[in-house]
């Protein structure tokens, strides 16, 4: 498997996006191998991307916006130990390791009863390793967090611009709509 460069992954996921129109199951499966390729390619987060990980878990750098919104990537740096709220996505996503390892735990849908969610499975990625998100969102509610001693690495590429998500309170399901900042962009 070669390595795909940044800019080759993003001209390739303008492709797939252009062609597949809404048929999101096959969008997700055409670009999951080229994420595992970029993956492979050194240096896509620069220690800049650090920087501000005294004050917070984890940084979200914008490595490329789609100029018409319709995905973006997204590094992620995250603390040993980090963790980030339960919660979802309003779009598709492509979430691949791109070092050290991660684990993500799905959530049950919201209890019909009291509304609660549970801790269904929890899964580790390991560097290389890719996972999928494809709507509704109600089936992907998940956290992810750094079981490892040490920083580790992420991209997400997600079909949208990758500002908005809804965090859950666990025990009862109560969810809210949050606005997210990036803390470094790579241009
Ligand atoms: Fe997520």
């Amino acid at each position: 498997m070669t390595a795909l460069s940044l800019a080759a992954y993003v001209s390739e996921v303008t492709r797939i996006v252009d062609a597949t129109g809404g048929d999101v199951t096959s969008l997700v499966q055409a670009i999951q191998p080229l994420k595992a390729r970029l993956l492979k390619t050194p240096d896509l987060l620069p220690a800049r991307f650090q920087e501000g990980l005294e004050a917070c878990p984890y940084t979200r750098n914008l490595l490329h916006a789609d100029p018409k919104g319709r995905f973006a990537v997204v590094g992620f740096v995250w603390r040993a130990g980090a963790e980030t709220p339960v919660h979802d996505h309003q779009s598709w996503g492509v979430v691949g390791c791109y070092g050290n390892e991660m684990a993500v735990v799905d959530y049950s849908s919201p209890c019909p009863r009291d509304g609660h969610l549970d801790a269904d499975r929890e899964a580790r990625l390991q560097a290389g390793q890719v996972v999928c998100i494809v709507p509704p969102r109600e089936r992907n509610i998940h956290k992810m967090l750094n079981p490892s001693g040490a920083l580790s690495f992420t991209i997400h590429t997600y079909g949208d611009a990758a500002r908005l998500c809804r965090v859950y309170d666990p025990r009862d399901g109560r969810a809210t709509d949050c606005e997210l900042r990036f803390h470094h962009q790579l241009s």
